[in-house]
Parts: structure tokens; C-alpha cells; sequence
């Protein structure tokens, strides 16, 4: 990377030929200045600079006579350059100054005295440990402030106080244990205090911010969701905290949260969330559901309940969830799973069942899925009545299952099949499943056979490849000449609609 700063300087076509660009820095016509490796402040900066930016360099102080010359310097970005220190009233006069970005450095404290005009403020990793009220006094104008990566341990209304058009504040990522509040910031939208220590917040904290629309908590140490969350709010997420149980009581004014995400944390209930009304995304990934949710909302599109200890899948389950698309129940351990128990749910493209411990594919599935996996079960074979509505199916997972032989009849009912994971499984490589393997070829279905288990002579061969199988075999397979002119290529249409990695671990769960 730094090499190639250094080759794109020197190529740079203003290198060496506009006078008034300094030596390591590029010029260009948009009175822009970028430059590397260098040991100060260029003091020759052209004073219609209206952006500089200097990177991996070694300026370890900056004082307001570095930048007296640059009248109308409206960024300045300073990265990963050593600074440890900022004389007090550097940037003080300079009064077009919009945004200020000095990542990656050494600093311990906010630059005194930021000029009024500061719209964007970002001082993510440094080693700032506290925030004072003259830090951010003036700044009127400020829509965006973060402190990404620093040692802030507490935070409190009176520091933030003078910044009326906050829109934007992420604190992420450093040794925060408390917040004081309320924060009276009206304008303000997102806020992040992820991987933080946070145990308890204030009931208060949050009342004030009337236009928060994404709160993010994730990885804290919260026993519970704050109580008097802003109505406005979108998106919650608090991943990776202590939670045990949630009141709903306390959330249901959130009437427009259409995300809440709460994957590795303690729960054990989750019943009662239908009062989120306007809810589209769950996840419950990684904790402790030994049932699926009793009232769950109904408008949900997308249902993460992976990794956690569900047994039973029933009708009663998902029924009000007609909009659902998107249903993984991967990692757990369901062993029942109720004929029909997904017919309500009408637009389901996605179910990810593997790692559970079913001894067969569910039936009645709803005939809109397009990717069905069931990796790591117990399944001992496929059969036609449970596949012959999947008429939308492209992928079929059946990898690491307890499969031998194939019923040709039950694949042949899915026209759109595309990929078919079937390795892992402990096939008897008789002829028949050898001609099994050339009608799915000829329909244009990529497949992963795997290897054979029985006959004896034929273990450990990989049944789609080998040789000696299809010679052994050959009289059985005259058959499928004729399958074989009709191969069909897939359309475009149908290869452009899925986007699947070759790995099926990888999972791409939008497809449509
Ligand atoms: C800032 O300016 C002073 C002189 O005014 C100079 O000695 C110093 O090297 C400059 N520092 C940087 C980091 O450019
Ligand atoms: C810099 O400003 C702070 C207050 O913003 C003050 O406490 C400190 O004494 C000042 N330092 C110098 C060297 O003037
Ligand atoms: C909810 O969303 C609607 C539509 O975007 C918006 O008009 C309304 O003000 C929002 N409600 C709150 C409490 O923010
Ligand atoms: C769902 O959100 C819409 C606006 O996005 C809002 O008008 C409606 O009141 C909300 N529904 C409920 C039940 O809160
Ligand atoms: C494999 O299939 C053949 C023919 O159907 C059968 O005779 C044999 O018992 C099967 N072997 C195993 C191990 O299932």
C-alpha cells in the first residue's frame, strides 16, 4: 500500500511540473493536495488549498503556524502519521474548515478551539480518554462525530450539549461503563456505542432523541433492553450483551422498528413480540430457545432462530407469518417438524435446516422456496411426495446425511434445480444410481456426489467421476444417449437469479 502511495505520487502528472506543489504531495486542479511520508506540514501549500490530506507520515505536533497560509482549507485529513500532540487554537482561524479527520494517530486529547464552521469530526483510532465540555463547545454545525477506538470511559449530557445538528455520534470501542443522561440531541440519528463495557444505562438516557432511527449497543454487558427508547427508532441492535428475558410492554411505542437484533445473548423466552408490529427482521441466533416464539410479529420477512435448542417445528409456529422469506433454523435440534407446519408462509425462498437431527425432508413445504438446506441431519432418503412442489427449488443441500441410494423419480420433479449437495452420504454406488447421476447431468444440475460406501469393491470411488464405475456399469446406461442430446443449457435468466457461491457453506440467503 505504501509503496504504491508512493508510485501514484510520482507518476502523478502535476508531480514535478506545477511549481507550486510541494515535494511527496500531488496536486490536482480541484485545489486538492494529497500527500505521503512526510515530516511536516508542507509550508509551501498553495493558498487556494481546499483539501489536504496526508498519510502515513511522521508529524508528531501541530501548532496554528502550519496552517496560517490556508485560507480557504474547507478538509483536512491527517492518517496514520504519528501526531501526538495539538498546540492549543491550531485550527481555531481556520474559518471554512468543514471537516476535520485525524484517524489513526496518537492523540490524548480533542484539539482545542475547533472553528464553528466543523460540520464532520472524526478522531477514530487514538488514545483519548476523556471528553470535556469545551471539547465540542460552538460547534453548531456539527453533524458528524466519531470516536471510534479511543479510551473514553464515561460520557455525560453536558459535554455533547452544544451540538444542535449532531445527526450521527459513534463512540465504538472504547472502555465506556457509564452514560449520564438524558443527551439532548434533537437531530440526531444514529448512534453506536458498540464493544463497550456498558452494564446499565439510565431510564432517561435516550427520551430526548426524537429522531434516533438506528441505536446500536452491540457487545456489553446489558442485562436489559433500555426502557423509553425514542418512538422513532428503526433498527436495535444489541448482540452480544447479557440479555435473559425482554418486556415487550416497554417497546411496543416503537411502532416504526423494523430491525432488532439480539444473536448471542442469554434468552430463553421470546414470546410476545407481536406487539413490534411493523418488525421485518428478527434475530435470535445463539442463545437459549428451547421453543420457537409463541406471537411472533407478523409482518417478519427474515427469522434468524439458529443456534439455539428448538426440538419441534408445528403448524401453530408460523402461521400468522405470511410474509416471511427468509427462516433459519440451522444449529439446532429439531427433531419434529410438523407436516405443513410452513404453508401459511407464502413467500419463504429460504430454509436453512442444517445441523438439526431430522430423519426426513418435511413435508408439504411451501412450493416458493428456492434454496432448501439440510446439511448434517439424519436423513435416510428422498422421497417424490416430499419434493413435488418445490417447483421454485435451485438449491438442494443434502451433504452429510445418511442417504445410500437415490429415488430418480423424486429429482426429476424439480425444474429448476441448479445445485445438488449429496456428498457426505453413504451411498450404495449400484448402476442405478450411476444412471441417476446421468439424467441429473443431462438436465443441467451441478451435483456433488461424493463417495461410495457400498459394494465393497466399489468403496472410497467417487460415484460421479469414476471411471471404473461406468465401465462396470456401461450396459445399464445406453439408456441415457437420449437424454443426452436433450440436454438443455440453463437459461440466462435462471443462472443470473441466484448467486451462489461454490462453497455451500457460504450462505447467500438473497435470492429471490
Ligand atoms: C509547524 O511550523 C513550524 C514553524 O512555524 C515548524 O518548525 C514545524 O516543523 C511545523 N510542524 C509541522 C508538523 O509541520
Ligand atoms: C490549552 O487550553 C486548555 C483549555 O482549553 C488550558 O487548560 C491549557 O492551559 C491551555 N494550554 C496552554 C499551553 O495554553
Ligand atoms: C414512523 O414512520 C412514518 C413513515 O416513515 C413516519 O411518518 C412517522 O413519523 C414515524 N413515526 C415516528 C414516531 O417517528
Ligand atoms: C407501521 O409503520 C407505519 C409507517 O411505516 C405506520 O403508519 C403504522 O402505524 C405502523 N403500524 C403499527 C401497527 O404501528
Ligand atoms: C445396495 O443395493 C443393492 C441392490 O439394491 C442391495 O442388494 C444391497 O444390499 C445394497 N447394499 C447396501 C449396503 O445397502
Amino acid at each position: 500500500m505504501y509503496l504504491l502511495y508512493t508510485f501514484l505520487v510520482l507518476l502523478s502528472p502535476s508531480h514535478g511540473f506545477d511549481p507550486n506543489c510541494p515535494g511527496r504531495c500531488s496536486c490536482d486542479s480541484e485545489e486538492s493536495v494529497q500527500c505521503y511520508r512526510l515530516s511536516e506540514v508542507p509550508s509551501s501549500i498553495p493558498s487556494t488549498t481546499k483539501k489536504l490530506y496526508i498519510s502515513h507520515s511522521k508529524i508528531q505536533h501541530l501548532q496554528p503556524s502550519n496552517f496560517t497560509q490556508m485560507l480557504a482549507l474547507e478538509d483536512f485529513i491527517l492518517l496514520a502519521s504519528g501526531t501526538e500532540s495539538v498546540e492549543n487554537d491550531t485550527f481555531k482561524t481556520l474559518s471554512t474548515l468543514k471537516t476535520l479527520e485525524l484517524w489513526k494517530n496518537k492523540l490524548r486529547r480533542v484539539p482545542s478551539a475547533l472553528p464553528a464552521s466543523l460540520e464532520v469530526l472524526k478522531l477514530n483510532d487514538n488514545s483519548i480518554s476523556v471528553l470535556h465540555r469545551s471539547d465540542f463547545e460552538g460547534l453548531k454545525k456539527l453533524t458528524i462525530l466519531e470516536l471510534k477506538n479511543n479510551l473514553i470511559s464515561s460520557l455525560s449530557p453536558s459535554t455533547l450539549s452544544s451540538l444542535v445538528s449532531l445527526q450521527s455520534l459513534v463512540l465504538d470501542g472504547n472502555n465506556m461503563e457509564t452514560v449520564d443522561g438524558p443527551l439532548a440531541l434533537p437531530h440526531l440519528t444514529h448512534m453506536s456505542m458498540e464493544n463497550n463495557k456498558l452494564h446499565l444505562l439510565p431510564a432517561g438516557l435516550f427520551t430526548s432523541l426524537q429522531s434516533l432511527q438506528f441505536l446500536s449497543l452491540s457487545s456489553n454487558f446489558l442485562t436489559h433492553i433500555p426502557v423509553n427508547l425514542p418512538k422513532s427508532l428503526l433498527s436495535l441492535k444489541m448482540e452480544r450483551n447479557r440479555l435473559k428475558m425482554v418486556s415487550f410492554p416497554d417497546l411496543k411505542h416503537l411502532e416504526n422498528l423494523s430491525h432488532l437484533y439480539l444473536s448471542e445473548n442469554s434468552l430463553s423466552s421470546f414470546d410476545g413480540a407481536q406487539l413490534l408490529a411493523n418488525l421485518t427482521t428478527l434475530e435470535l441466533s445463539q442463545n437459549q430457545l428451547q421453543m420457537l416464539p409463541l406471537r411472533l410479529p407478523a409482518r417478519l420477512q427474515k427469522l434468524d432462530i439458529s443456534n439455539n435448542l428448538i426440538q419441534k417445528v408445528t403448524v401453530q409456529d408460523f402461521q400468522d407469518l405470511r410474509d416471511l422469506k427468509h427462516l433459519f433454523l440451522d444449529n439446532n435440534i429439531v427433531s419434529l417438524f410438523e407436516a405443513g407446519a410452513l404453508q401459511k408462509c407464502t413467500q419463504l425462498s429460504n430454509l436453512a435446516l442444517e445441523q438439526n437431527l431430522l430423519l426426513s425432508i418435511p413435508l408439504r413445504l411451501p412450493g416458493t422456496l428456492a434454496r432448501l438446506d439440510l446439511k448434517g441431519n439424519a436423513i435416510q432418503d428422498i422421497a417424490e411426495r416430499e419434493l413435488k412442489d418445490l417447483k421454485q427449488l435451485q438449491v438442494l443441500n443434502l451433504r452429510n446425511n445418511k442417504i445410500s441410494a437415490l429415488d430418480l423419480k423424486a429429482l426429476e420433479v424439480l425444474p429448476r434445480l441448479r445445485h445438488l449437495y449429496l456428498d457426505g452420504n453413504p451411498w450404495n454406488c449400484t448402476c442405478s444410481l450411476l444412471r441417476a447421476r446421468e439424467v441429473l447431468k443431462a438436465k443441467g444440475t451441478d451435483v456433488r456426489g461424493g463417495r461410495c460406501a457400498a459394494p465393497a469393491e466399489r468403496q472410497g470411488e467417487n460415484w460421479m467421476s469414476s471411471k471404473k464405475i461406468m465401465k462396470q456399469c456401461e450396459h445399464h446406461l445406453h439408456l441415457t444417449e437420449k437424454s443426452k442430446e436433450t440436454k438443455k443449457k440453463p437459461k440466462p435468466e435462471e443462472l443470473s437469479s441466484i448467486r451462489i457461491n461454490m462453497d455451500d457453506d457460504y450462505y447467500d440467503y438473497e435470492i429471490d
